[in-house]
């Protein structure tokens, strides 16, 4: 094939692949099927590896993501990115018609149409292509997230032939419902946190730097507005939504049209109800003046245009009747008191619970049981009980109390509950709850524990429900059988771990087996032992077994505000971090002095796992690094550098380097990668230095002159 030729075929094939891709995402009508759809791309794809000088910026291809970017640029907005005036009622609603309509001798028209809870994003599409694409940012100027933005599915990448030289399309980047929904499903059984809202999943996605990643985030786009344009000039919003349908951008919809306060009014109404159908996140209704010349007569202010206006709709409230109060001990043991109530729609969901919070919290709503209760969901989400409609209370109604319902023990595991001083909640404090149970596997199987691929929340909580594991090691004794038949759904919808997920869990128990001391002493979760104190045991330490007979632990355990480990003789030596004071010493001497941790020791004997301190030096103290090259400086790091923010920082920790996060007069140098624009900004104000890693790598080396056995100088400065 000459290079003519495959030019020609790239063609038809891009243009072909982009059509039947609006169809797919945009129509929902698609007309060829997936396999064949499949087999274009990888056509395509196989093209421009042969010739890639016909590879276009904008070619399908490029959805997928590739490249790893190494920051955003920021860009300027050529028109400001405005935000709208809110209206929180009827009257102020009614207030802006009165004073749109007093712009024009005619009756203005307006347009009402859904606020989307996304992130704004400017797309410039050139020549009919898309060209670049920022963040609404801070308004003047956003970052450029071009390529996050071509991975996103359905959003047309050529605008097609009667596009205008230039145009700016504003809109929502956002995530479905659904697809939130679907994505944090993955993501639990992936072993990461869930993301909050949409919104926060659409604005991380839009920060990553990997494009390959960005591409698995489901995300949409939604047009609403013109940012700016080349000769491109429609007369009115309708106008301009044909030309976005032409162009195959999603539009707002449903839209009303508008003449009268009334017709506003009705039509706001309207999408309170609608909204909740439309699968995605909406938080209020925006109207606008639909005539172009007329919104540029109007103006606007330095923060919002005079032409529109954003009514917040209310959270909707529902009246309900609380049948009963049940007790959850959650994750950390804290007992939770949850309204059971008679199911009520709100919102887009039906209701039939509510948390409570606590005692505290029942007594100032004065909550009790048969209560009629209004209820609402907070942000949109989470059900909450607003108040007591007091006159519908039944008359045999008493005051609830926690303690008094649960006996004064906690509802799991019948150990009595304490409340500490100054706290309201209620907890169990009993350390092997199986009520805590799914948490702590959690913490095992964490990134910074042991790493166990595969074991998210729904996997944990699954197999203590199923009543598989009933201690942390219990682990360990699961088969590859019974993980890949693990019911992650319920009985009526049977949804299967499967023999891959299975397999991963397996090898990466395996491999934890090897893993150093101070992971598997976080990763077992025992109070008040977070992963410096782990760290910082595990230098004092060589084993479990050096643990459980530890004397500096038990000396230091017995300690009281005035003690100080430099006056006894064995702690002074030792120079133990702060991070191991008397409250971690008594919780793992504690531990290993008691039934649990004898069986624990038993245990992991029997499963021939015996974790090594890799960071055994009870003479060194990690807070003695004076003779370190960075010894005392306070360095704050910003923009890309060549390895990851954990690994640069615990390289320049290793060096004797404090890193902190925010800039201030004490910090001894900013160390700068690419980007970064505002602790740059920072640093030059207060005149701290500014370093690239080769100034930082330079200044090591001088330092490290004479003293050769440094620890691990890393990559990164040597
Ligand atoms: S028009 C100058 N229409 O809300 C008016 N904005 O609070 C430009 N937003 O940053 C915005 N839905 O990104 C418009 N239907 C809609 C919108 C919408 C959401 C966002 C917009 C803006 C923010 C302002």
């Amino acid at each position: 094939m000459t290079k003519a030729q495959a030019q020609e075929r790239i063609d038809v094939l891009s243009v072909d692949l982009e059509r039947h891709n609006q169809l797919y995402y945009q129509q929902a009508e698609p007309e060829i099927s997936d396999a064949e759809y499949d087999r274009l791309f990888r056509e395509l794809e196989e093209l421009e590896q042969k010739f890639p000088e016909l590879t276009s910026a904008n070619s399908p291809t490029r959805r997928v993501g590739g490249g790893i970017l190494e920051g955003f640029d920021q860009r300027a907005h050529e028109v400001p990115m405005l935000s709208i005036d809110d209206v929180f009622s009827e009257a102020e609603l009614r207030q802006f018609s009165q004073r749109i309509a007093k712009a024009s001798s005619d009756p203005v028209v307006v347009t009402i149409e859904p606020k989307i809870d996304g992130v704004a994003v400017a797309l410039h599409y050139r020549k009919g292509e898309l060209d670049v694409a920022v963040t609404r940012g801070d308004g003047a100027t956003g970052d450029v997230v071009t390529e996050n933005i071509r991975t996103i599915k359905g959003l047309p990448l050529r605008l097609g032939t009667d596009a205008p030289e230039w145009v700016e399309i504003r809109g929502e980047v956002y995530m479905s419902d659904a697809d939130f929904a679907q994505l944090n499903q993955r993501r639990d059984e992936e072993g990461k946190t869930p993301f909050k809202n949409p919104r926060n999943a659409t604005a991380g996605a839009l920060k990553l730097l990997d494009t390959r990643e960005v591409a698995r985030r489901p995300l949409s786009f939604i047009a609403h507005g013109l940012g700016g344009s080349d000769g491109f000039a429609p007369e009115s919003l309708q106008a301009f939504r044909e030309a976005l349908r032409a162009w195959g951008l999603q539009t707002n919809d449903p839209v009303w049209i508008a003449e009268t306060e009334e017709e506003v009014i009705s039509a706001v109404a309207e999408l309170e109800v609608k909204r909740h159908g439309l699968g995605y996140a909406t938080d209020g209704a925006v109207v606008k003046v639909n005539d172009t010349a007329l919104q540029s007569e109007m103006g606007a202010t330095s923060r919002a245009p005079r032409w529109a206006a954003a009514f917040k709709y209310p959270a909707e409230q529902k009246e309900t009747v609380l049948k009963a109060i049940t007790v959850q001990v959650g994750r950390t043991g804290k007992l939770t008191p949850v309204a059971e109530l008679e199911p009520v729609f709100v919102s887009g969901t039906t209701v039939s619970r509510a948390t409570l919070h606590n005692q505290d919290e029942i007594d100032r709503k004065d909550v009790r049981i048969g209560d009629t209760v209004i209820i609402e969901k907070a942000g949109e989400i989470i059900p909450a009980v607003v108040r007591v409609v007091g006159e519908k209370r039944p008359e045999n109604a008493v005051p609830y109390n926690l303690y008094e319902a649960v006996g004064g023990c906690c509802p799991s595991c019948g150990t009595p509950i304490e409340k500490e001083e100054g706290f309201v909640a209620w907890r169990c404090v009993n350390f092997a709850c199986p009520a805590k149970l799914a948490s702590r596997i959690r913490q095992f199987a964490s990134r910074k524990a042991l790493d166990i691929d595969g074991l998210g929340n729904i996997v944990a909580e699954k197999l203590v429900e199923r009543e598989l594991v009933k201690d942390l090691l219990d682990l360990y004794d699961l088969s590859e059988e019974t993980l890949t038949n693990l019911n992650l759904g319920n009985e009526e919808q049977v949804r299967m771990l499967g023999s891959k997920n299975a397999a991963k869990i397996v090898s990466s128990l395996a491999d934890a087996r090897e893993k150093p001391l101070s992971r598997w002493l976080y990763a077992i979760g025992l109070p008040q032992v977070g992963e410096s104190a782990a760290k910082e045991l595990a230098r004092l330490h060589r084993d479990f077994r050096d643990l459980a007979s530890s004397e500096a632990l038990q000396r230091l355990s017995t300690f009281t505000q005035k003690d100080k480990k430099e006056d006894d003789p064995l702690l002074a030596e030792l120079n133990i971090a702060s991070e191991v004071g008397p409250t971690v010493a008594e919780s793992v001497s504690s531990f290993f002095a008691g039934e649990l941790g004898e069986a624990f020791l038993k245990r992991m004997e029997t499963l021939a796992i015996d974790p090594q301190s890799d960071n055994f030096a009870p003479k060194e103290s990690t807070e003695a690094t004076s003779d370190r090259p960075l010894a005392g400086k306070s360095i704050v790091v910003t923009g890309t550098l060549s390895a990851s923010r954990s690994e640069i920082k615990s390289q320049l920790e290793s060096l004797g380097a404090k890193v902190s996060g925010s800039i201030s007069k004490k910090t001894d140098f900013l160390l700068a990668g690419e980007g970064g624009g505002s602790k740059r900004d920072k640093a030059e104000t207060l005149q701290v230095p500014i370093l690239t890693e080769d100034d930082l790598a330079a200044m090591v080396a001088a330092e490290v002159k004479e003293a050769a056995d440094l620890p691990q100088q890393g990559e990164l400065f040597s």
